[in-house]
């Protein structure tokens, strides 16, 4: 293997270095020193007490939020322009939210194809992963349904597929079942992994669920803004 190959073999698949946030001004600090470095193929769960800075860590690793001090690394590189972040969060990066942020009058197949329409995806190739993923979460039969339509688990299901539309390399999870029962959560946790698994995708997730935390490879805690790994 040659040297480059070697160091590219290394390079961590994300990376955050001294981050801190704060907000208005200085007055809300909230990250304070945060360093994180995760390489392709790695599962990491994020715990700690609510308010301790879970998404706005993940906020900052997927580019949706920049830092007040610090940088983010994706594959090596610091993503510095605005169009550079936008095309990572399209090509490079699947965001699963807190609250799923789906458009609740559009339909579960409208929802998930708007970010491979945005990112210049043919509508045809975008329709040929729309069904693969709705057929391995078991949403096909909901397709046209509108989102307000949904179970919790549904939607869910329906947030994941839309995160994993463009083959993301990684995938930045917040609470990706924290709204649902103990057993649709276990059950929609499950789907998760396993698609994490056969697509060969790096997880980042935020979780107040120990039991689903200890199903990932690393366990990092916050806490107050600070990360201990
Ligand atoms: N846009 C904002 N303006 C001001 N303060 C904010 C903003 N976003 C987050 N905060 C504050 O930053 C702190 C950390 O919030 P964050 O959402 O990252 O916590 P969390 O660990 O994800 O919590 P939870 O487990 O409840 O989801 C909180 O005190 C929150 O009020
Ligand atoms: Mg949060």
């Amino acid at each position: 293997m040659s040297k480059v190959a070697t160091q590219n073999a290394k390079t961590p698949l994300i990376q955050g270095e001294n981050l801190w946030k704060s907000y208005e001004a200085g007055a809300i600090p909230v990250l304070n020193g945060v360093d994180l470095s995760v390489d392709a193929g790695e599962t990491v769960a994020l715990c700690g007490p609510s308010g301790c800075g879970k998404s706005t860590l993940l906020h900052l690793l997927g580019s949706l939020d920049e830092p007040t001090r610090g940088r983010v690394l994706l594959n090596g590189r610091e993503l510095k322009r605005s169009s550079e972040r936008r095309n990572a969060l399209r090509h490079e990066v699947g965001f699963v939210f807190q609250l799923h942020n789906l458009l609740p009058d559009l339909t579960l197949e409208e929802n998930c194809l708007i970010p491979s329409i945005a990112a210049g995806i043919s509508r045809r190739d975008a329709l040929v992963r729309f069904e693969q993923l709705a057929g391995r979460t078991g949403l096909i039969h909901r397709r046209a349904q509108k989102i307000q339509k949904l179970s919790g688990g549904e939607r869910q299901r329906t947030a994941l597929c839309r995160a994993l539309m463009n083959r993301p390399a990684l995938l930045l999870a917040d609470e990706p079942t924290g709204s649902l029962d103990e057993k649709t959560s276990a059950q929609v946790f499950e789907l998760l992994m396993e698609l994490v698994a056969t697509e060969g995708i790096t997880l980042v997730m935020a979780t107040h669920d120990r039991a689903l935390a200890a199903k990932c490879r690393r366990l990092s805690e916050m806490h107050e803004g600070r990360l201990y790994v």
